[in-house]
C-alpha cells in the first residue's frame, strides 16, 4: 500500500453551494487574513500568500461546510476499513471535532509552502475544493512529489500527521477558493489547554533525563 491510498476524495457541494461560498469570501473579504507556519523542508517559519476568513457558527454556510465534512469523516472511515489493513477503530475515534472552518482564497501569485497540519490531537485535514477557473493552484503532498487535482465541488482529506507534508503551487492566472478544517480529537479550547499543559512536561527534571534529542 502506498502512502498517498489513505487519501479519500468524493463529490460533496453542487456548483450552487460552491458559488455560494465564494460569493461570501468576497463579500466577506475585508476581514480576511493571512497565515504563518513552519516551512517543513527549512524548519523556517514562513508567511503564506493565501488569504482567509472563518466561517460564522449558525450560518448556512458553516452548516454546509460542517455536514459536508461530517459525511467525509464517515466516508473516510469507511474507506480505510475497507482496505482491511489498518486499525481503524483507533483513527476513527481521535476524529470527533472541527478546529474551524476556514473559508480560503489564493489570488493571483498566492501560495501556501510545503507544511504538515500536524498538531497534539489533531488527526486529519479536509479541505474542499470551489472553483477550478484558475492556473497553477495544484495541492501538492510531499515537496511536490505527487499532485492533486480536485475538481470543484470535491474534498479530500487526509492524515495530519508530520509524514504528510503538503502545499498549494503558487497560482499563475484568476483566484482560487477552496475551505479547510483540521479533524481534532478533543474540542479546540481543550487543544489549546492540554498544549499548555504538555509544553510545561518539558521542564520536569525527568522528563530532561529522558531526552532523546541530541
Ligand atoms: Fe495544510
Amino acid at each position: 500500500m502506498l502512502q498517498e491510498d489513505l487519501i479519500y476524495i468524493a463529490d460533496v457541494f453542487t456548483p450552487e453551494q460552491c458559488k455560494k461560498l465564494i460569493d461570501e469570501f468576497e463579500i466577506e473579504k475585508e476581514r480576511s487574513e493571512g497565515e504563518r507556519c513552519a516551512h517543513a523542508i527549512t524548519g523556517v517559519d514562513t508567511q503564506s500568500t493565501f488569504k482567509r476568513i472563518e466561517l460564522k457558527p449558525y450560518t448556512e454556510t458553516f452548516d454546509m461546510v460542517h455536514n459536508a465534512t461530517k459525511t467525509m469523516v464517515k466516508k473516510w472511515v469507511d474507506y480505510l476499513t475497507s482496505l482491511n489493513c489498518l486499525h481503524v477503530p483507533i483513527i476513527a475515534q481521535n476524529l470527533n471535532f472541527a478546529h474551524m472552518y476556514r473559508l480560503m482564497c489564493y489570488e493571483k501569485g498566492g501560495w501556501i509552502h510545503p507544511h504538515t497540519d500536524w498538531d497534539n490531537f489533531c488527526h486529519a485535514s479536509c479541505t474542499i475544493s470551489l472553483n477550478d477557473n484558475f492556473e497553477g493552484g495544484q495541492f501538492s503532498f510531499f515537496n511536490g512529489k505527487y499532485d492533486v487535482d480536485l475538481k470543484p465541488g470535491q474534498a479530500m482529506i487526509f492524515p495530519a500527521n508530520a509524514y504528510w507534508v503538503h502545499e498549494v503551487k503558487e497560482v499563475t492566472k484568476g483566484k482560487r477558493y477552496s475551505t479547510n478544517c483540521f479533524i481534532l480529537s478533543v474540542p479546540l479550547e481543550k487543544q489549546f489547554e492540554l498544549n499548555t499543559f504538555a509544553k510545561s512536561l518539558q521542564t520536569l527534571p525527568n522528563v530532561r533525563n529522558h531526552d532523546l534529542r541530541f
